[in-house]
This record gives C-alpha cells, structure tokens and sequence, in this order.
C-alpha cells in the first residue's frame, strides 16, 4: 500500500475550539494534525467529527502519551489502540516525541527529556523499531523541549535525534521552536543543530510560541511564533528545502483565523523557497 504523504505546506494543529467552524466553513487549510490520544475511544461522537474531517483534510497523527523513552514497557494497549485509529483515518504521517514521560507504570503530563548517553539511545532505537514493527510503517520522531540537561550527556542532542533517524529509519519532525527553547535553556548553538539533522529525514516541522518571561524560557504552545523562531525556521527551509509544516497552538487558544495568520506566514516562507530554487 502506498502511503499517502503530507501535502509541502502550512497545516494547522486542530484542537476542539476550531473543530465546529472547521466542519461549518471547510477553510482551505492543506491538512491537519491531531493528537492522537483524543482519539483513543472505541466509537462516538469526537471520532465520528474526526472521519468527517478526514474525509476533507489530509491527517498527521501526534502522539504525547506513549514514552517512547521510558524504561517501562512499551503499551501495547496504548499502541494497538493506534493502530486501530490509523487504520480508520489513513494518516498521512504518525509521530510521537523523543522523550519519556512515565516510570514504574506512573505517567506525567509532561515531555521529560533523555539523557544523552549510548544506553539510551540504544534503548530508544530499540523502542522506535518496536513501534514501527507494530504499527507496519515509519513513524516521525520529535525532538522535544526541556528544562533540564543530565550532566551525564555524553552526545549532543541534535547528534542523538540524528542517529535515531539513522538507526531506525524513522522520520523526523522537527520541531523549530523546540530547538529555540532549547538553545536559550542550555546555550545549544540552533544552527549547528539544523546543520546536524540529515536532510532526507526530516518530514515535517513544527511551530510554536513560548513564555521568556521567567528565568527559563518554556514551550507554552500559548502564543504566536516568536520572530527569533520565524527566523530559524527559514534557516530550516533553506537547509532542508520545503518541509510540511505546522502551527501547534495548546494553552490561551486564539480564534482560527489567528491560526491561519500563522500558517500564512509559515506558507510565505515556503513558497520563498520556490523562488530560492529557480
Ligand atoms: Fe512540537
């Protein structure tokens, strides 16, 4: 079966304020990502509004809950519970984070960052290949935000999301404003950071807004996309060509037509490319 792939443009994160006036006015947005989980239940009416838009929009599925990282066992309910949902939608791609977020079967709501080290990745490589047995397809790994380096690192972040791809043969979402945050957080350089993505990987990028108001900047997903990340991003283009691309948008969510502003620009500095290109 041939996958279908998602659509070179500026697609928009779909949460539940939006999903009414998507049904009612069909905006010309080239697709949308969900995240996954909300998607879990066995019928009803979230996942009948779900087929109808999939019936309309290309779909990317975005995981946040299976700990890819942990050293828990991988849920096989949680992953047949995705794959299931897969097979009813037809995503064009599934992703989920690099990260871990459960221990001795506790789970948190947050995206915790690996240690950097050879185990690890070892570990984590081991877990993809599993999830992409499982599932009968690559998946799209993303780098994730984080407050806090292990002193242990022993391999550059952008070198172990990089050899995650190589190892595995799954994809990368990358996820611009996560390497923004990340290079304020802990004085990671962003550019040699995109310089050590490979190219051929990387499927699909995010966008996001953050919170610099305190001593850390967090990943909040509440604001618009801050010039320093619209800035990286076009580096990112100009390094990886044109990439899917999504606005992500969780906490204080604005009206869609802010969302569209977002995804518009993001499309400007796609369509730039093209000029780029003759
Ligand atoms: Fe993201």
């Amino acid at each position: 079966m041939t996958m279908e792939r998602l659509p070179v443009a500026a697609g928009i994160g779909l949460r539940a304020p939006h999903v009414a006036e998507v049904l009612a006015r069909r905006p010309a947005v080239p697709w949308f990502e969900v995240h996954s989980e909300n998607y879990f239940a066995d019928g009803g009416p979230v996942l009948a509004t779900l087929d109808r838009i999939r019936a309309d929009y290309p779909l990317a599925l975005h995981g946040v809950g299976l700990s890819l990282g942990s050293t828990d066992p991988l849920d096989r309910g949680h992953l047949a519970k995705l794959k299931r949902l897969a097979d009813r939608v037809a995503p064009a791609a599934i992703s989920e984070h690099l990260c871990w977020s459960s221990i001795d079967g506790r789970h948190f709501n947050d995206l915790l960052p690996l240690p950097y080290i050879d185990d690890a990745l070892d570990h984590v490589c081991a877990r993809v290949a599993m999830v992409q047995d499982f599932l009968g397809r690559e998946i799209l790994v993303e780098n994730v935000s984080s407050y806090y380096a292990f002193p242990e690192a022993t391999i550059p972040e952008c070198e172990f999301v990089a050899a995650v791809a190589a190892r595995t043969g799954c994809r990368l979402l990358v996820d611009v404003n996560n390497i923004y945050v990340n290079a304020c957080n802990h004085g990671i350089d962003p550019l040699a950071y995109l310089a050590a993505l490979p190219r051929a990987a990387v499927a699909e990028i995010h966008l996001a807004g953050f919170d610099a108001s305190g001593p850390v900047v967090i990943d909040t997903h509440g604001a618009p996309v801050a010039p320093e990340v619209w800035a990286l991003y076009a580096m990112a283009i100009e390094r990886f060509g044109k990439v899917p691309t999504l606005i992500e948008w969780d906490t204080d969510i604005p009206g869609f037509a802010v969302l569209e502003r977002e995804a518009a620009t993001a499309q400007a500095v796609l369509k730039a490319r093209d000029a780029v290109a003759v």
